[in-house]
């Protein structure tokens, strides 16, 4: 048996749906130890079928309309990863349920943390979290903002939940939705580049499966490569970019396309977007 070297209290997983059984996935780990075992909620008991078979304790609210209330009774960390515009009646649902100590974790977008601390009991804690959908393969990258009432003794235990699934950021919560437009939207931006330079293949007369070979290829490998290397992005291009060459030619193309300012501009755009749900 290896031992183990994250210990988490009981955790109660509310809204197991993609982001919900992401993190799920990390707890679930060797090295890992829960005390007093997970929990985890949906509406629907099919929704977390399969996850009763790995030990965690599922439970439905379409079932049994107190699931949620059960979830959280003696859990120290309440992880609420339902759609944002159910939180409140959520919060409403468990406030007097919860323990004393909890502290309640929340990856809901754009709901701030004075929204949780209004509907929580003032002895629970709020910690505001962002994290991105790579958390399914464990290379997460976290935002993790503190609430009014958390300790940075709570925040560092929020910090080795998250870390369960990849690396934290712990940033001011007024940084937050910035954050998001970056690692938390990033990974569709990746995604779009992948796509239109996948086009590109297929318009030099490649097939799509050979473009999707080509492209998808050298993104996972350039990744890798940075990840393997002590290297900046800038000092692994220049590598790849001999003086005269063909390279130079097309990142030259590419620096003329400013899409420093394309990445303001979407990413401001998505910060707009943020403060208008916010707003709701
Ligand atoms: N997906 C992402 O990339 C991402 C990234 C960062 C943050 N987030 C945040 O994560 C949250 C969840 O997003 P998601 O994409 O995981 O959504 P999702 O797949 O739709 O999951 C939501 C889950 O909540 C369950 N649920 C709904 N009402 C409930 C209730 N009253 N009690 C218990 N469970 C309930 C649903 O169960 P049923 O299926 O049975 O209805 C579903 O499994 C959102 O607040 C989102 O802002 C998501």
């Amino acid at each position: 048996m290896s031992e183990s070297v994250v210990e988490l209290p009981k955790i109660a997983i509310l809204g197991a749906g993609s982001m919900g059984r992401a993190i799920l996935s990390g707890l679930l780990k060797p090295g890992v130890h829960v005390d007093g075992g997970i929990v985890v909620t949906n509406r629907s008991a099919r929704s977390a079928e399969s996850l009763t078979e790995q030990g965690v304790t599922s439970l439905a609210t379409d079932d049994d309309p107190d699931a949620n209330r059960k979830a959280v009774a003696g859990a120290g960390i309440v992880l609420v990863a339902v759609k944002p515009a159910m939180v409140p009646d959520l919060l409403a649902g468990i406030s007097d349920a919860l323990d004393p100590n909890a502290i309640v974790v929340s990856v809901a977008a754009g709901v701030p943390v004075t929204r949780f601390e209004e509907l929580l009991p003032a002895s629970v804690a709020v910690v505001r979290s962002m994290p991105n959908t790579p958390a399914i393969v464990g290379k997460a990258v976290t935002g993790v903002s503190a609430g009014g009432r958390s300790t940075p003794e709570q925040i560092a235990l929020v910090r080795e939940l998250f870390e369960t699934v990849g690396t934290v950021v712990e940033v001011p919560e007024s940084q937050l939705d910035a954050l998001s437009t970056i690692s938390g939207s990033g990974p569709a931006y990746v995604y779009f580049f992948i796509e239109q330079l996948t086009a590109t293949a297929v318009s030099k007369g490649f097939s799509p499966e050979q473009a999707a070979e080509l492209v998808n290829g050298t993104f996972i490998g350039a990744a890798a490569l940075l990840d393997a290397s002590d290297a900046t992005p800038e000092q692994l291009r220049i590598q790849v970019t001999s003086p005269k060459g063909t390279t130079e030619r097309a990142v030259a193309v590419l620096q003329d396309a400013d899409l420093k300012s394309v990445f303001d501009r979407a990413t401001d755009a998505a910060l707009v977007r943020a403060r208008e749900l916010a707003a709701g």
